[in-house]
C-alpha cells in the first residue's frame, strides 16, 4: 500500500483524479476524474450494478432526481437530525468538527465535554473556543426565479430518499415478491465542516445504495446474508484484502437517527483506519414517515398470504470514492523506482497495451495497427503507444495499472507471434496472435 501523497500524484500524474476547479485555485471538497478516473470509476459502477441487480431476480434499479420535494427531507429527519458538531476557534475564526478534534469523542459531544478535553486550535494553537454548535450539512438552493423561504430546496445528502419515495410506484408497476431491492447509484452532497484525506471525504460524492425490503420479522436474516455478500463483492470482485476490512457494531449512541442497527465496514486506508461503507437495519422508518408525510399508504400486500404490513429495510450504502481509493491503495505497490497499480483485471482501465517495437519501421507500425485493431474489436479497453522507449511505455503501463503490454517486433513480421509482457511479474512470452 502506498502512502496517501504517493497515491494523490500517481492520480494526477496519470489523469485518474484533479482536484475540482484547480485552475481557478480549487474548490474544497470537489474533485475531477480525469480519462483514466472515469474508466476505473465506470468499472467499478458498473461491476456494482451487475453483482448487484443484473445477476439477481430481486433487485431493480431507479434514477431519481437530485432535486426533490423539500418535504422529502423534513419527513426524513434530515432537516431536524442531519448535523456535525461545529467549533470555532475565537482567536483565528477556524472552525472545526468538535468530535474529530477529541480522542474518542462521538458526534454528540457537548460544549462542556469539548472544553474540558483542553484541546489546542489546529491552525493558531490557541484554547479560546466558542460553543460546539449543530451544523447542518444539506447545501441548498432555491428553486424558480425567487429566492425566499418557499422555494428552498436542498442537494441531497443521499440518494437513499429518492429510492424510498419511489418504493410504491416499483410496487405498482412492477409487484415484486417481497423480499426485493431497489439500488440506485449517483451523486450526493454534503456540506462538510472538514473535508479532508483526498476523496474519503468529499463535499460532492457518488453513493451506490440499495434499500432491501423485507418482512419486519425477517430483518435479521436478510441483514446477515447482506453483511456476508458485501465480503464477498469487495473482496471477490473489487479485489480488496480481507485483512484490511473490519466490521464495525456501531453503537447505539453514533447510529444515524433511522437506524437500529448498524455495521460500519471500516478500511485500511494509508492514513489510518476509517468508513468504506454502511450496512444498516432502517426498520420501517423511511416508509412510515412517507407514509405520515404523503398521507399515502406504504403498505405492501403479500400475494400469497393475503398479509398487509409496512416493509422493514436493510441498507447497504458504499461511497464510490471510497472505495475507489480503497481500491488505488491497495492496488498500489512501489519497488524504487517502479510503481505498479495491480488492479484486478475486470477495473483496469485498460486491460492491453499494444506498441511497435520501433515507432520509424513502418512495417511494424502497420502490423502493431492491425493487432491493435483487432484486440480493440475484441475487447475494447485496449490502447496504443508508441511513445518514447520501451521501457518507458511499460512504466506508463504499470503506472495506470494495464495487465498486459503487447508488442509487435520484426520475429511478428515472419511467425504472427508477439511478446506478452505481464505487468505484475514482468514475465514475457511468445503468443500467437490469434491466440490473444
Ligand atoms: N443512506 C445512508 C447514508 O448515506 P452514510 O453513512 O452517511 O449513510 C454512506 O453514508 C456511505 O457514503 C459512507 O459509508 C461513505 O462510503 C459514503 N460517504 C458519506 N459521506 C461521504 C463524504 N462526505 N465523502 C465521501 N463519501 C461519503
Amino acid at each position: 500500500m502506498g502512502k496517501l501523497e504517493d497515491i494523490v500524484s500517481l492520480c494526477k500524474r496519470r489523469g485518474f483524479i484533479f482536484p475540482g476547479s484547480d485552475i481557478y485555485g480549487g474548490m474544497a471538497g470537489t474533485w475531477d476524474f480525469g480519462p483514466l478516473g472515469v474508466m476505473l470509476k465506470r468499472n467499478i459502477m458498473q461491476s456494482w450494478w451487475h453483482f448487484w441487480v443484473d445477476q439477481r431476480d430481486d433487485m431493480y434499479g431507479v434514477d431519481a432526481a437530485i432535486l426533490m420535494n423539500p418535504r422529502t427531507w423534513i419527513a426524513s429527519g434530515h432537516v431536524d437530525t442531519f448535523n456535525d458538531p461545529l467549533v470555532e476557534c475565537k482567536a483565528c475564526h477556524g472552525r472545526f468538527r468538535a468530535d474529530k478534534l477529541v480522542d474518542g469523542a462521538t458526534e454528540s459531544i457537548t460544549t462542556e465535554e469539548f472544553l474540558k478535553a483542553n484541546v489546542k486550535c489546529p491552525t493558531c494553537g490557541k484554547t479560546d473556543w466558542g460553543e460546539v454548535k449543530k451544523f447542518n450539512m444539506m447545501f441548498t438552493t432555491h428553486v424558480g426565479p425567487v429566492a425566499d423561504d418557499g422555494s428552498i430546496a436542498y442537494l441531497r445528502p443521499e440518494t437513499a430518499q429518492g429510492i424510498f419515495t419511489n418504493y410504491k410506484n416499483v410496487v405498482d408497476t412492477i409487484y415484486p415478491d417481497i423480499p426485493f431491492g431497489i439500488a440506485q447509484q449517483g451523486k450526493a452532497f454534503r456540506n462538510e465542516i472538514s473535508p479532508r484525506d483526498f476523496i474519503l471525504r468529499d463535499r460532492e460524492c457518488t453513493q451506490m445504495e440499495i434499500e432491501y425490503f423485507v418482512k419486519p420479522d425477517q430483518w435479521e436474516e436478510a441483514f446477515e446474508q447482506m453483511r456476508a455478500l458485501q465480503h464477498v463483492f469487495l473482496e471477490e470482485q473489487m479485489g480488496l484484502p480481507v485483512d484490511k476490512i473490519h466490521d464495525y457494531e456501531v453503537p447505539a449512541e453514533d447510529r444515524a437517527h433511522y437506524s437500529k442497527r448498524t455495521i460500519d465496514m471500516m478500511f485500511d486506508y494509508p492514513n489510518g483506519e476509517e468508513e468504506l461503507m454502511g450496512l444498516a437495519y432502517r426498520t420501517d422508518f423511511d416508509l412510515g414517515n412517507i407514509q405520515r408525510e404523503s398521507g399515502k399508504s406504504m403498505e405492501y400486500r403479500d400475494k400469497n398470504t393475503g398479509e398487509t404490513f409496512v416493509p422493514h429495510v436493510i441498507e447497504p450504502s458504499i461511497g464510490l470514492e471510497r472505495l475507489f481509493l480503497a481500491i488505488v491503495s491497495s492496488a498500489y505497490w512501489q519497488d524504487g523506482d517502479r510503481v505498479v497499480l495491480r488492479l484486478p483485471e475486470n477495473l483496469a482501465p485498460y486491460k492491453f497495451c499494444v506498441s511497435p517495437l520501433l515507432k520509424n519501421k513502418p512495417e511494424l507500425v502497420e502490423k502493431a495497427q492491425e493487432v491493435y485493431k483487432l484486440l480493440k474489436d475484441k475487447y475494447t479497453f485496449v490502447t496504443w503507444d508508441d511513445s518514447g522507449n520501451i521501457g518507458k511505455r511499460y512504466k506508463k503501463q504499470d503506472e495506470i495499472g494495464t495487465p498486459k503490454c503487447v508488442v509487435v517486433d520484426f520475429d511478428t513480421l515472419e511467425d504472427d507471434s508477439v511478446t506478452v509482457r505481464d505487468r505484475d511479474t514482468t514475465e514475457q512470452e511468445r503468443v500467437k496472435i490469434s491466440e490473444l
